[in-house]
């Protein structure tokens, strides 16, 4: 296992190659999808080495530090969470890998890129980094907003879409602060379901889309690493990380 600076240096020297052997059309590509969808799947990001430790990493995490919940969340419209979860400070302590790749300068820039803006890391440690595991039937992470402008999410272990577990997104739909609106957003707007494969993550405006996980319809595993991320103007207001104090 490598050490967080050993990787922080490996992915900096990789990611430059990356984004430097990125073409000006893939990178602009993804730029436009950015723009006009809010969301991006991106692969092939990680060296097999690097992939292979972070997939190492976060089983031991889930399996050492995890825990069950089961609750639904009368802020979110008791939508529920029933999902095994970790928080910032566990993964902080026991993932090099995963810790590296959400601190890295490079990275953050890369992402800047995407989104068109600058995108920095949660200035509260408690949001910065979690791990999640879905594993039987009516496991979900219900609908929701986020309290930041960006998530990015690791798909470590993911099944077809036929057990469930796949990503639901109603884009453009910015929440007031402290509105229970979330069943009129739902019956107003049209769902998007996207399924994201094993390896990849996908970046996307989780402040801006409310987002949910549909529950697994069958047992099976869906293991990711949560990285949550703000914006200039996130930084220039009071971030409420209450939701995450509940259940990482
Ligand atoms: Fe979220």
């Amino acid at each position: 296992m490598s050490s967080y600076n050993n990787i922080y240096d490996k992915f900096s020297q990789r990611l430059s190659g990356t984004i430097s052997d990125f073409s000006e059309l893939q990178l602009a590509n993804l730029k436009e999808k950015f723009k006009t969808c809010g969301l991006v799947n991106v692969r092939n990001i990680l060296s097999k080495d690097m992939w292979k430790q972070l997939v190492s990493e976060t089983n031991n995490i889930v399996k050492e530090h995890g825990i069950k919940r089961n609750i639904s969340l009368e802020h979110s419209d008791n939508t529920r969470r029933a999902l095994t979860t970790v928080g910032n400070e566990l993964c902080r302590n026991n993932g090099p890998c995963m810790s590296a790749i959400y601190d890295n300068e490079a990275f953050l820039n890369f992402i800047s890129e995407i989104a068109g803006e600058r995108v920095s890391i949660f200035p509260n440690p408690v949001e910065q980094l979690a791990v999640s595991l879905m594993t039987e039937p009516g496991d979900t992470h219900g609908w929701h907003w986020d309290d930041c402008s960006f998530a990015l999410i690791w798909m470590i272990e993911c099944p077809p879409p036929s057990f469930g577990g796949f990503t639901q997104l109603v884009p453009n739909t910015g929440h007031e602060k402290g509105k229970t609106n979330i069943f009129e957003v739902l019956t107003q707007h049209s769902i998007e379901s996207h399924y994201f494969p094993q390896e990849s993550f996908y970046f996307f405006r989780s402040g801006n889309f409310l987002h949910q996980v549909h529950p697994l319809v069958k047992p099976t595993r869906r293991l990711i690493i949560n990285m949550d991320f703000v914006s200039d103007s996130d930084l220039k207001r009071k971030l409420d990380t209450s939701t995450t104090e509940l259940f990482y």
